[in-house]
């Protein structure tokens, strides 16, 4: 009980890690033209706090917005870290500068209650999803699976920041592998600094105040952007003993996306780190290597007697941590 406790507790810390502005900015500076008369949507975005409510009202005018809406949580759960849970659950829609001073002014904000707590599954939440273009947000990590299957039913477009591991998930890895979502510019070496008001376990050097720093954070996007049809530069060539063949499917191993070798257009087992760099024009995914989605592409069991791809070398058994299986397109 204590454990699960602690988990909880653990989850919902996470869920209220809060985005920099300038995290925003950074990514976001590559979709403009996407905005142009559209809504956008923030649904787990209370407008007080929120960098991506913030983000969108200062730059309405500059992208062109339609309108904007966000949404506020209010956990009804009386749990550990439930912040304002007495207050009003609201909405906010704002429709750019009325007076001309240029700045989103409170006058010019609709707040209006909700009927729930502001959950994104909520019946009202999703009318006003509906009426979105754009979602753009980082949602609850807890609920992250839900949360894009949602976006994937109603048809939406998104920009939303998740952890690495999501792209394991067998509700997310099959949309990266259809070429339906993929990873946006991302955080500088694929972590950044979030606010957050516990503890922080940010270490000496890269000490904020006031931030968690978190590795392995990324954007997700199904929008279109330039990154992804850049060509991945390869130099190295393929020799049987760089790459070693896995002994349960048939494909080779190669430990760095960089040392991809040029001349070899069979499977190859990459790391995660490649989707960063996926040009769906010079790559296709085939699968994942490793857990219950490998099973699908028929890996078999390996010596540990799991379905991860494994390699052998003068009878040493190596099992490379987490593959993702791909073949270069001619
Ligand atoms: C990781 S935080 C990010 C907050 C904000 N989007 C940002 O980037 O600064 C996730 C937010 O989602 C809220 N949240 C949790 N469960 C939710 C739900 N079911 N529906 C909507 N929002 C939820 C949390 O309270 C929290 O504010």
């Amino acid at each position: 009980m204590a454990n699960k406790l602690l988990n909880t507790a653990k989850t919902a810390k996470k869920d209220e890690f809060y985005t920099q502005l300038s995290d925003i900015e950074n990514e976001l500076r590559h979709y403009r033209p996407h905005f142009n008369g559209k809504t956008v949507l923030c649904n787990c975005d209370d407008p007080r706090v929120s960098n991506f409510f913030k983000y969108f009202a200062i730059n309405f005018e500059i992208l062109g917005l339609k309108k904007l809406i966000a949404t506020c949580y209010k956990n009804n759960e009386p749990d550990l870290f439930s912040q304002n849970a007495a207050e009003q659950a609201v909405y906010i829609i704002y429709e750019g500068n009325k007076n001309g001073n240029k700045v989103p002014d409170p006058s010019e904000m609709e707040v209006l209650p909700l009927q729930g707590d502001g959950d994104f599954r909520s019946q009202e939440c999703i009318e006003l999803l509906k009426q979105a273009d754009i979602v753009c947000t980082n949602p609850p990590f807890s609920l992250f699976r839900e949360y894009v299957a949602q976006l994937i039913q109603y048809d939406k477009k998104f920009i939303i920041i998740g952890n690495q591991n999501a792209l394991h998930y067998s509700e997310i890895f099959p949309l990266i592998k259809d070429d339906k979502i993929w990873l946006g510019y991302g955080f500088k070496g694929g972590a950044t600094h979030f606010i957050s008001k516990y503890e922080d376990v940010a270490t000496a050097g890269d000490h904020k105040e006031g931030m968690i720093r978190v590795s392995g954070v990324i954007w997700l996007t199904n929008l279109e952007i330039q990154k992804r049809h850049e060509m991945l530069i390869l130099y190295k060539t393929y020799n049987p003993s760089d790459y070693p063949k896995y002994d349960n499917y048939e494909a080779i191993n190669v430990d760095k996306t960089q040392d991809i070798p040029v001349d070899y257009y069979g499977a190859m087992g990459v790391p995660d780190t490649f989707l960063d760099k996926y040009n769906p024009d010079q790559f296709e995914i085939i699968g994942l290597g490793c857990g219950d989605l490998a099973k699908q592409i028929g890996i078999t069991k390996n010596y540990r007697g799991r379905t991860d791809v494994a390699y052998t070398i003068n009878g040493k058994h190596t099992c490379p941590y987490s593959r993702i299986i791909i073949r270069r397109k001619k």
